[in-house]
């Protein structure tokens, strides 16, 4: 069997649809579904529909759902802040139907498949918990390619080498039981082999707002398991028009009700990596030196914070 496995779509529905295309070229018979579906692209009510159309797939809830979640019945006419201005958008241009069905999506899933079996969680600390090498995610990957001033082939190839010599990564793994076993989250993407104990990790990076450094595509992985039992772990990454998505972007209404995360959320798009941790330490510290304690962000504090750091960005 053939499964393509992906994640962090992120409300990006071009580039799900690019993704699907290229799964059904490969004759794909099953998907699997890692996690955060909606919020920063502009068109989550989409992606879900297109992902409700597949027949044969397995979904598991991300983080990014439980932020829907937490909206439901609140006064929206207190919805007067900066900060979750995208996710209030987000809210209200997701179908009742769509909400509800990512909303009885489970947490975690597991299915077996030639007698191998599969696990399936957003996050990788279900599997292997909060070590260090968690850390290595999209902060690193911008923190080195600005230090480097290196390739981000090199940067990511660099933590994979890190991460297989790592004594408390090879500990967790180590304690897994034996199967293949599925996450996302990081928006990197990469995948971990040990034939000799039967043991697979796979992160297929996120299909619509990858944050690896590779500007000119978006990730999935390609899982096969032969009658054997034999498994091919096969990493592919999809031509992407991030312009086209930008040009977008600017003409939805995302962009005019949550204009600063948009802006962000662009920015990332364009350069495949992490901004917006980094707006989000910026507008924190912004806000602390204004004496400005209210949170989540108010409209005025998150504008300013954003044109400040916009210029410092060049
Ligand atoms: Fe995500």
């Amino acid at each position: 069997m053939k499964f393509a496995i992906i994640s962090d779509i992120h409300g990006n529905l071009p580039a799900l649809q690019a993704v699907l295309k290229d799964a059904k070229e490969q004759g794909i018979t099953a998907y699997l579904f890692a996690g955060d579906y909606c919020i920063s692209g502009p068109w989550p009510d989409e992606c879900i529909t297109a992902i409700k159309e597949i027949p044969d797939k397995y979904v598991i809830r991300g983080n990014e759902e439980k932020y829907l979640e937490n909206l439901i019945g609140k006064d929206q006419t207190l919805w007067n802040d900066g900060q979750m201005q995208v996710s209030y958008w987000c809210y209200k241009n997701v179908s009742r139907d769509n909400l509800d069905y990512l909303l009885s999506l489970p947490y975690t899933a597991g299915l077996e498949c030639n007698g191998i079996k599969i696990h399936m969680a957003h996050s990788s600390v279900d599997f292997l918990g909060t070590h260090p090498f968690y850390t290595w995610n999209s902060v690193t990957v911008a923190e080195r390619s600005r230090q480097a001033g290196t390739d981000p082939h090199t940067v990511l190839s660099a933590m994979s080498e890190e991460r297989e010599q790592d004594k408390e990564f090879l500990e967790a793994v180590e304690k897994l039981e034996k199967g293949i076993y599925v996450f996302g989250h990081s928006h990197i993407q990469w995948s971990y082999r040990d034939e000799d104990k039967d043991i697979y990790l796979i992160n297929p990076g996120s299909c619509g707002l990858p944050l690896d450094g590779i500007k000119d595509s978006v990730p999935y992985t390609v899982l096969e398991i032969g009658d054997d039992g034999s498994v091919d772990i096969e990493e592919k990454r999809i031509a992407f028009d991030k312009e086209d998505y930008i040009e977008k972007m600017t003409r939805s209404g995302q962009y005019r009700e949550a204009n600063v995360w948009s802006k962000v959320i662009m920015r990332e798009q364009e350069t495949a990596i992490e901004h917006m941790y980094f707006f989000l330490a910026f507008v924190t510290h912004y806000a602390e030196k204004t004496g400005d304690e209210r949170r989540p962000f108010a409209v005025d504090t998150w504008e300013k914070a954003y044109e400040i750091w916009e210029r410092q960005q060049g």
